[in-house]
């Protein structure tokens, strides 16, 4: 019997949450309902990220705990990158897993589901040179917000990062596709898309990149907002730097990691950029748009960084003045370069420099978010708030509002931001001037 209701758990990064919506519809149109909260799937996919470590050994403990009480158990479809990572081999490491199936080959997913319920046990870890794309269903959901992924893959090979292995060459998908996806998103109710990509800067169609993208798609009606995420320092283009300045729907937000304030560090890293670079491109940035809100990511810990690299990091974060960021610890990641570099560092000192960061980091935060303080804008209402009445929504540089209103997700209003937190502002609602 093939499995009538479906769970789908995503981990990870939002092209995951992408992929994980769009397996959702798809196995919708093949007759599967999502489970009702609370009850039993009987097909249970793990959308799973492989970025950091033991992402592998989280993945496997996840799926031992879908084994019920009663010893039954749903079928199992190990998705994404450890999907990816792992192939056949996470089937002889555990025998609840039924399907395995990478990134990019879920469009066989219903057919691989068919298949287990008939005792099989498929594997899927294939980067057909066909795109999936093409084979999935048109969109009829969409979220106020909602994601939309325009290119996948990396050719960068940071000496750090999977992603290149995970999710396979860069790839863009084409003009027409993308532009068509759009328009469906936007008329299932998408106020604003977040074009996704590992390096969705260095999304192009012929001679086309994403600034003349961005152009096109801000002329759907019914879209009032764009982002892009997450982009690289070395493919931010003049073109894209101007359609900051001149396209009103894009919005005031970037997301550019830098990873190290290190020289040293970024070269051993191949990050193809310096610290230099970095902060033109971010100068050139804030002349096309003196408001953006930056943010970026950053690695401590990676092999060989020494106190004065760790100063350097922080220097950036202050040259910065990032309104937001994110920070790890450098996790050895099999079959990548860095893993077997020398001068691994020891974890106490990565948590006292995380630590340290990340309170650089919130700092920041908390002044940007101050900066706003009195600040007329508008917000995307997104969902409702824990307090009644209350909704939650985006600022233009991504900020979460909290406001009380009756407005609904969806709906973008006049507001005030003032109060600041370091996570989220509170937002009044202006008054209509009168005309
Ligand atoms: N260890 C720690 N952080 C990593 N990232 C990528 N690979 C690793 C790794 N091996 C971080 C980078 C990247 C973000 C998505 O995850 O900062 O920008
Ligand atoms: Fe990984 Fe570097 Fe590619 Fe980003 S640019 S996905 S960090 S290899």
């Amino acid at each position: 019997m093939t499995p009538k209701t479906f769970k789908i758990k995503s981990f990870g990064c939002q092209m995951n949450v992408y992929d994980g919506e769009r397996m959702a519809e798809l196995l919708a149109d093949h007759g599967m309902a999502p489970a009702p909260d609370g009850e039993d799937a009987e097909l249970v996919v793990l959308n799973t990220c492989h970025i950091r470590e033991k992402a592998a050994e989280k993945a496997y403990s996840d799926v031992g705990r879908l084994r019920r009480d009663d010893g039954s158990k749903p079928i199992v479809a190990l998705a994404g990158c450890v999907a990816q990572a792992e192939g056949a081999e996470a089937k002889r490491r555990s025998s609840l897993i039924d399907i395995v199936v990478g990134p990019q080959a879920y469009h066989r997913l219903p057919d691989m589901v068919v298949q287990a319920s008939k005792g099989a046990r498929p594997v899927d870890t294939d980067m057909p040179a066909i795109s999936k794309f093409d084979a999935l269903p048109p969109r009829r959901k969409a979220a106020p917000s909602a994601f939309l992924s325009i290119q996948e893959g990396c050719d960068k090979f940071c000496t750090y990062c999977v992603v290149p292995y995970t999710r396979g060459a860069e790839i863009s998908r084409p003009w027409d596709h993308v532009l068509t996806e759009a328009q469906s998103l936007v008329e299932a109710g998408a106020r604003e898309l977040v074009l996704l990509g590992q390096n969705v800067n260095a999304w192009t169609d012929g001679e086309r990149g994403l600034a003349e993208l961005i152009r096109a798609i801000a002329r759907i009606d019914g879209l009032e907002r764009i982002r892009y995420t997450t982009s690289h320092p070395a493919d931010m283009t003049d073109a894209l730097i101007a359609a900051h300045a001149e396209v009103d729907k894009l919005m005031p937000y970037l997301h550019l990691p830098v990873q190290s304030g290190s020289d040293r560090i970024l070269r051993a890293m191949n990050r193809s950029h310096t610290t230099e670079t970095y902060l033109a491109v971010i100068e050139k940035m804030r002349q096309a748009r003196s408001d953006i809100a930056l943010s970026g990511d950053f690695i401590v810990g990676f092999p060989g960084e020494t106190d004065e690299d760790f100063e350097a990091t922080l220097r950036i974060v202050d040259a910065v003045g990032y309104a937001a960021a994110y920070s790890f610890k450098y996790s050895a990641r099999p079959g990548t370069p860095a893993a077997t570099m020398e001068d691994q560092i020891a974890r106490e000192i990565m948590d006292e420099r995380l630590q340290e960061l990340q309170n650089r980091i919130n700092a920041h935060q908390l002044a940007f978010n101050q900066s706003k303080v009195g600040c007329d804008t508008q917000v995307l209402i997104e969902r409702r708030g824990k307090l009644h009445g209350q909704m939650i929504g985006r600022s233009p540089w991504l900020q979460s509002v909290h406001v009380e209103t009756p407005a609904q997700p969806g709906d973008i209003i006049d507001i005030t931001l003032v109060a600041a937190g370091p996570n989220s502002m509170s937002g009044a609602v202006r008054a209509k001037e009168a005309a």
